[in-house]
């Protein structure tokens, strides 16, 4: 049999690897490392099926090298990466992973949080130098946690779930967005708008996609409005805030910190950012645990097995 051709521009996890041969043949062995743009053009040139990552810039000029691609499937939930409209010229489906990613991506929120606020990371590289001296009352005094009140802005499937994790720790949610969200029960999540969830917050967290409207929502004016004694979280992505704007409002002590999984300008992380110690900052761990990334891709399978059968994929973008 004639199995459809399929690229992959990123080493996914071995579940999702060894599932492909069955149904399809697979272009290049897939490499950890970033395709070259001659790789790029080649694939999607070759390729009944895309899987991409949200690293790989899928543009208008790429897409005219296709001859026979009838899907991409983003290996992410934001697809900022896809221009979503030249693929739609060229009849070329797109889909991304919502619902599968959501838990990892909120727990890791709450690292975050916690890190940042009780100062984790930093307490763990002095454990380490041996150079701690014991315990004293005034060492290493961070910021209470629980009955803190949290703001979300984005509340979607992921600031939702970051939210519910809030009743463990007393924490009353403020929320801005433009959906009306039914609250679990037992809680109250309040609607406010944007300066007002800006002002109250004591952990503001970012959970919006990245589109025009989102660009730098949070610049120097949104973080001047924040409590100098708030936290900023970012796990959604790195352009939603004016990181140049974040790093004055850090030095000058605007705000308290930020745990940040995300950057405006991804793998580069300013000497600026990279230089505070009031930040903790991951390398876009969200959605890195092996059970939520091997469910990414076999989300991702089950999108392209629906296209090339001629239906409609279930995770479709717009
Ligand atoms: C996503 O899916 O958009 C995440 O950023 C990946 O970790």
């Amino acid at each position: 049999m004639n199995r459809p051709a399929l690229y992959i521009t990123r080493l996914l996890p071995p579940p999702v690897i060894e599932a492909i041969p069955r149904h399809y043949r697979l272009l290049t062995g897939p490499s950890d490392e970033p395709p070259t743009a001659t790789e790029l053009r080649q694939g999607f040139r070759e390729a009944d099926a895309v899987i991409c990552t949200l690293s790989d810039r899928i543009d208008a000029s790429l897409l005219s090298h296709t001859t026979r691609l009838k899907i991409i499937a983003n290996y992410a939930v934001g697809y900022n990466n896809i221009d979503v409209a030249a693929a739609a010229q060229r009849g070329i489906a797109v889909t991304n992973t919502p619902d599968v990613l959501t838990e990892a991506t909120a727990d890791l929120t709450w690292a975050l949080l916690l890190s940042v606020s009780r100062r984790v990371v930093e307490g763990d590289a002095w454990v380490r130098t041996a150079t701690w001296p014991g315990w004293r009352p005034t060492q290493m005094l961070g910021a209470e946690v629980s009955g803190k009140t949290l703001g979300i802005i984005g509340m979607g499937r992921i600031g939702q779930a970051v939210a519910r994790r809030a009743v463990g720790f007393g924490m009353p949610v403020i929320y801005a967005g433009r959906r009306s969200i039914v609250s679990p029960p037992g809680v109250t999540w309040v609607s406010r708008s944007l300066p007002e969830v800006l002002a109250e917050s004591d952990f503001l967290s970012l959970h919006v996609p990245l589109t025009q409207a989102t660009q730098h929502l949070i610049g120097p004016q949104e973080l001047a409005t924040m409590k100098p004694t708030a936290f900023l979280l970012n796990t959604s992505r790195g352009p939603v805030l004016d990181e140049a704007a974040l790093v004055s409002a850090l030095e000058a002590g605007t705000i308290a910190g930020a745990g940040l999984d995300v950057y405006e300008h991804e793998p580069v992380v300013t000497a600026a950012l990279r230089g505070l110690p009031n930040v903790v900052l991951l390398p876009h761990l969200g959605s890195a645990t092996l059970e939520t990334r091997v469910r990414m891709g076999l989300v991702c399978l089950n999108n392209i097995a629906a296209v090339l059968e001629g239906g409609t994929a279930p995770n479709q973008v717009r």
